[in-house]
């Protein structure tokens, strides 16, 4: 049994869990781009580290890790205007990208990075996310999803709320005394 932290309601998604599905989409994606010299693997800091550093170990095809940093203006559980406050280290074009991020919630994050990485000519462009909130509308296409959560805010294995919790080993639902004030 994991210990359960006592500022959180429930685990969503256990270790175990994760590891089979991270593996599984891994597979998926070596499968996919089996014809692919040099993937071009770009992590979203600071929340995909840790699913980044997952799945990677299970791709087998030859890839590259750079990383991107984005910021959303506002509270820290309201996503609002996005600006990128670290870019990558190349230019992309001609590159096959695959796009590593932790969580899509209204998907205005992910959709102001597709639109900012169309723009310099990638070879291609693909998503993948470890986990996405239940919504009604579509926001951002994920290519490659871990799992479907409900609307609610979670921490753990990447993920945080004020920069915490993002180490726990689990995704699961954070209380709401301890972002309500
Ligand atoms: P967006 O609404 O899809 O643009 O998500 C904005 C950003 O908010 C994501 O990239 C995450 O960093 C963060 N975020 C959204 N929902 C959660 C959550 O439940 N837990 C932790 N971070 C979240
Ligand atoms: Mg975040």
């Amino acid at each position: 049994m994991t210990d359960l932290h006592p500022d959180l309601v429930r685990i969503l998604i256990d270790q175990e869990e994760i590891q089979k599905r991270v593996k599984e989409l891994a597979d998926q994606i070596s499968q996919d781009f089996k014809d692919v010299k040099r993937l071009y693997i770009i992590g979203i800091l600071k929340g995909a580290f840790i699913f980044l550093a997952d799945l990677t170990r299970h791709i087998s095809v030859p890839h590259v890790v750079d990383f991107m940093a984005l910021s959303s203006y506002g509270r820290t559980t309201k996503s609002g205007a996005v600006r990128i406050l670290m870019d990558l280290r190349e230019p992309i074009e001609g590159q096959h990208i695959l796009i590593v991020e932790d969580i899509v919630d209204t998907g205005h994050t992910l959709g102001y990075l597709l639109n900012i990485l169309e723009g310099r000519n990638p070879a291609s462009l693909h998503t993948c996310a470890l986990v996405k909130k239940q919504r009604d509308i579509e926001a951002a296409p994920v290519d490659y999803l871990g799992f479907e959560i409900p609307d609610v805010w979670v921490v753990g294995y990447g993920l945080d709320y004020a920069d915490l919790y993002r180490t726990l080993p689990y995704v699961a639902e954070l209380k709401s005394e301890v972002y309500s004030d």
